[in-house]
């Protein structure tokens, strides 16, 4: 197939690509280098010493012998450019993983709030407007996430699958059943920013019957693939940083320069996970399995289990001998809740999870030790971006 990879140069989409490319697709990244930059903005850098995106393909090439393409243009902005792009390559699939991706970093200030919404929204409706422009017959696949959902406790109740029945109710007597998107309580900009983009999916499938699946995404952890691992080149990013790392691989980074694990709060807070293995999976199931265009976005849930944070604590502690560290949270957000989410569709379609234990706490922190002289610590905590936070 010939699949263009939005966002091909970051943590999920270079991994996603060598995998493409080593099923002999034809790949096309297209990465305008925005997160290197935010590292320069942040002054951090990945604990793996990522090398440049030439660099990269230059040595898959010499690897494999595969050609990756590659451009560099800014979704949210060079529309023009990217319609050519796609009047010339026609992709059977495209990828969009090009977003500004971090829930602390969109809270930072307004113009962290005005890039994060800006950037993420204008990008959803740059894709689906040129790919109608270009008169291409492609699916998109778009990595959402759980967070739109938000993270309120839920007694005797589970998210489904994107949608619900509901039953109204009018004031004048008239009832009625729909099938709605299940509701979005999005906690942060950046996941008001995914809600947004399900608005803009929506549309497009109603309105041009463009072929949409959209992944609502658990937390990703881990760092290398089979492929990554084949070369010091293709080495994988790794965020611990208190921005875009996330809480396991910052809980990993804490344990192997035994630094106390820094639970927010209670550590009470359930989150929805998925190795970073499955994800690339998931998103090929998805390539693979298209579905029947009905005018309406397909919404599958992306994640292998659920886990409080004090759990993933638990278990990189006990394996690293580390001390857990309860401090003062610094989002605002319920210091516990329960998260139960349906992913029946990826498992019925061939997911097979890999479950975040103590053998992959250990793999993980072979890397981390490997590297840990990359690590600035005073990068590894969140700062308080979000304000009237009474926790
Ligand atoms: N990593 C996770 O834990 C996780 C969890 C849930 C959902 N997601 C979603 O998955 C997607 C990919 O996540 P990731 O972890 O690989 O993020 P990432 O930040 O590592 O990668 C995103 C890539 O997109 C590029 N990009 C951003 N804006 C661009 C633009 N305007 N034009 C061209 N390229 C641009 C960046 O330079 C970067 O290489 C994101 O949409 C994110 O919201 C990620």
């Amino acid at each position: 197939m010939k699949i263009i990879v939005l966002g091909g140069d970051g943590f999920i989409g270079w991994p996603l690509s060598l995998d493409l490319s080593k099923e002999g697709h034809e790949v096309y990244i297209i990465d305008n280098l925005t997160r290197r930059s935010i590292d320069k903005e942040l002054n951090v850098s990945s604990l793996t010493p990522i090398k440049d995106l030439n660099s990269r393909l230059a040595t898959w090439k010499r690897l494999t012998n595969h050609d990756i393409n590659y451009v560099n243009i800014n979704i949210d902005k060079d529309y023009e450019i990217f319609q050519n792009l796609l009047k010339e390559f026609r992709p059977d699939v495209i990828f969009h993983l090009a977003e500004y991706k971090s829930a602390p970093y969109s809270m930072r200030s307004a113009y962290h709030k005005i890039e994060t919404v800006g950037h993420n929204i204008n990008a959803a409706n740059v894709i689906l407007s040129s790919i109608i422009e270009s008169e291409i017959e492609t699916h998109l696949i778009h990595i959402g996430t759980m967070g739109v959902y938000g993270y309120s406790s839920m007694k005797n109740t589970y998210i489904p699958e994107g949608y619900i029945d509901v039953d109204i109710n009018y004031e004048n007597g008239f009832k009625e059943k729909r099938n709605i998107l299940y509701p979005f309580n999005p906690g942060s900009i950046y996941h008001l920013s995914k809600s947004l983009d399900n608005l803009i999916f929506q549309f497009y499938a109603k309105n041009d019957n463009l072929q949409i699946t959209d992944l609502h995404q658990g937390i990703v952890w881990g760092c290398q693939t089979d492929l990554t691992i084949l070369h010091e080149d293709l080495i994988n990013r790794f965020d611990y940083d208190g921005d875009y790392g996330t809480v396991l691989n910052r809980f990993i980074i804490q344990a192997s320069l035994d630094y106390p694990l820094t639970v927010h709060g209670s550590g009470g807070q359930t989150r929805a996970l998925i190795n970073l293995k499955d994800t690339i999976k998931c998103l090929k199931i998805a390539m693979n399995n298209k579905h029947e265009k009905n005018n309406k976005v397909r919404i599958f849930n992306q994640l292998s289990e659920t886990k409080t944070v004090k759990e993933i604590a638990s278990i990189i502690s006990h394996v690293s001998n580390t001390k857990i560290d309860n401090i003062k949270n610094p989002r605002n957000e319920d210091s516990e809740n329960d998260l139960v989410a349906k992913n029946n569709s990826l498992i019925r379609l061939g997911l097979d999870p890999i479950m975040f234990n103590e053998n992959e706490a250990l793999g993980l922190l072979e890397i981390a030790h490997k590297y840990n002289k990359n690590c600035d610590i005073s990068k590894i905590p969140s700062q308080p971006s979000w304000k009237n936070n009474n926790n």
